[in-house]
């Protein structure tokens, strides 16, 4: 193939097909770069090796799909910025295949083009080298995959498309039913009922590469359908999922990145992520850990942080260690505008120099409380210190932020190193301040920890649930937990939930009945393959890695979906359409 000739090869003659990527006419020669699958190999039209090719050739452009015979030989001007740059082919033979009009995209890698325009020609944005090479790269990491899990003795059940709706808590894709007029399906968000009821066949171990779909504000890595590699397992705790997918992720790492992973994993608790990081799904490449100072500033002269702290609020801060001034005065206030995204009041800082303390609020403090504060922060001359006072989940969400909006800013994140972390005991329950309630954090199967149960009903939201996530680089690639295999834990759930008998029967009565009949502890996880894809690839937008993905508003600009119906669909299914206000 094109991208595979060496100077080993002269002499020999070969049969090319593939596209024209570009064409210099220099008289009596014509040079063409011809490109597939494997890249790039000039070849060159010359009337003493065949004057019918050479004239058939003048008719060549860019991206005509064209096919030749020829004869390898060694290149006179070598390029050594092509694999095949040592050698050329002499076209004896040429057929077009196809002609092409000039693409509105070039077929070039970083060529500065706006993405929209990029997806709505995907299949030329497709041609080019890194696509690709991503493609190829993502189907590495399936294959992978289904290789390590069916070696483990995980059986891939397909399951279906149009279901109920499941628990993830996203809002569904419907599909309405023609020969049920006025029902309708869900597209699943995961497939977790049927994984779980899997296991109450006595398979034991599934696995899936399947598409999940749903209806949320999309994101730089969130799509409204992307791919999950799904796994559940039987009679199992928590400890026996996590060791199956660190010896998972030990081949992944291993095979594609040419990683040695070092198990187990760092694992955190759900409180001390916070605590520590600021956030359920930290970024570890860095430190800048978050510390705690309300028993420092308690007695403060700062009206601001007595006040918080009399609001059962916090006072906590970053050190950005060693790096004061590569962040100016300018720089602070724009990071100020940043967290205030996140809901915080303001932002007080810290300058350790060499001989001074230059801070907004240090004439607030004792010369002893200021002292305190560096100590706290183990902060040295040429230290930031970056302090925010308020509610604390709008503490704990801010500083989680600024740590890693600091740290992209300051250039310090390197693409190349990986940092994988377990978080686990994530809070069961959590109080949903609109609908005066607790709602289930991860979804309502998921197993309390046998330790916290008899809080259930005296603290609720002190209850731990059997869940972790999965952690690269701050981003969540996977989730998962021990179920609820036991119906009378199941309905004290529901009962904390506030979900009726009623509604429980509505929603899940199908799924609780199954239960009845014999249920094995059972356990399992998700991964989001196209972030995990996006990350080992070095990407920073879940797009690159997708073949045909959709826009932040989940249109396909290639095919222009989503599209009206027309009138006699809409009258089959008994729709009819109103005006949205
Ligand atoms: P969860 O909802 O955490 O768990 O999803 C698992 C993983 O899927 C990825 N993901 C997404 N990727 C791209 N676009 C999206 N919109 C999107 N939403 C989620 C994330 C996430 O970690 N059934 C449970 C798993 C289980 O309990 O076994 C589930 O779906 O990387
Ligand atoms: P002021 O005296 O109002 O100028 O505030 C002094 C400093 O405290 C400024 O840098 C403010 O940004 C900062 N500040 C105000 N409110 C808070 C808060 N809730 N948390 C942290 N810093 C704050």
């Amino acid at each position: 193939m094109c991208g595979q000739l060496r100077s080993e090869h002269i002499g020999e003659t070969v049969a090319l097909n593939g596209w024209v990527q570009r064409k210099r006419n220099l008289g009596g020669l014509i040079f063409v770069d011809l490109r597939d699958k494997t890249g790039l190999v000039q070849i060159v039209f010359d009337k003493d090796i065949s004057a019918e090719a050479l004239y058939t050739s003048d008719k060549i452009r860019s991206e005509y799909v064209i096919g030749i015979k020829g004869i390898i030989k060694e290149r006179e001007s070598k390029n050594s910025d092509l694999p095949s740059g040592d050698i050329e082919v002499f076209v004896e033979k040429l057929i077009i295949y196809s002609e092409a009009d000039t693409p509105p995209i070039y077929i070039k890698d970083n060529d500065d083009v706006a993405e929209s325009l990029r997806l709505k020609y995907r299949y030329l944005d497709l041609r080019k080298p890194t696509m690709q090479k991503n493609m190829a790269f993502r189907h590495k990491i399936t294959q992978l995959t289904r290789r390590f899990f069916d070696e483990e003795g995980y059986i891939d059940v397909e399951t279906p498309m149009l279901i109920k709706p499941t628990p993830e808590g996203a809002r569904d894709y419907l599909v309405p039913s023609r020969v049920n007029p006025g029902n309708f399906y869900a597209l699943p968000q995961s497939p977790q009922i049927y994984k779980q009821l899997l296991m109450l066949t006595g398979l034991e171990k599934y696995y899936q590469i399947i598409k999940c779909f749903r209806d949320e504000d999309l994101r730089a890595d969130r799509q409204p359908e992307f791919t999950q590699i799904d796994m559940e397992m039987s009679f199992v705790d928590v400890d026996d999922v996590i060791e199956i997918n660190e010896r998972y992720l030990k081949k992944l790492f291993n095979e594609v990145k040419g990683i040695d992973l070092e198990l187990p994993l760092t694992r955190l608790s759900y409180s001390e992520a916070m605590e520590r990081y600021g956030s359920d799904k930290p970024d570890i490449r860095f430190g800048f850990e978050l510390k705690c100072l309300n028993d420092i500033v308690a007695s403060c002269n700062f009206k601001v942080f007595r006040n918080v702290l009399e609001d059962k609020g916090d006072i906590r801060g970053i050190n950005v260690k060693g790096c004061s001034d590569q962040i100016s005065r300018k720089n602070i206030d724009k990071l100020q505008d940043y967290i205030k995204t996140y809901g915080a009041k303001g932002l007080a800082w810290i300058r350790v120099n060499e001989s001074e303390i230059q801070s907004p609020i240090s004439k607030f403090f004792t010369e002893e409380e200021m002292s305190m504060i560096i100590q706290r922060f183990e902060a040295q001359p040429g230290d930031l210190i970056l302090i925010i006072g308020d509610k604390p989940a709008v503490v704990f969400d801010s500083l989680g932020h600024l740590r890693n909006e600091v740290a992209r800013q300051l250039g310090i994140l390197n693409d190349n190193e990986y940092k994988l972390l377990w978080v686990t005991d994530f809070p069961l329950l959590e109080y949903d301040e609109e609908e005066k309630r607790y709602t289930s954090v991860h979804h309502a199967f998921t197993a309390p920890k046998d330790e916290d149960l008899e809080l259930l009903q005296s603290a609720p939201q002190k209850v731990r649930a059997k869940a972790y996530d999965i952690i690269l680089n701050g981003v969540e690639i996977g989730g998962g937990s021990i179920r609820i295999h036991n119906s009378r834990l199941q309905k004290k759930i529901f009962d904390a939930i506030g979900l009726s008998d009623e509604e429980a029967e509505r929603k899940f009565g199908f799924f609780l009945e199954a239960f009845k009949y014999g249920a094995p502890p059972h356990g399992g996880l998700a991964y989001g393959l196209d972030r995990l894809v996006m990350l080992l690839s070095g990407n920073a937008n879940i797009r690159e890695v997708i073949a045909f993905p959709k826009t932040q508003n989940a249109i396909c600009l290639l095919s222009g979906a989503p599209g009206i119906a027309e009138d006699n669909q809409l009258e089959e299914l008994g729709i009819k359409l109103v005006e949205k206000e």
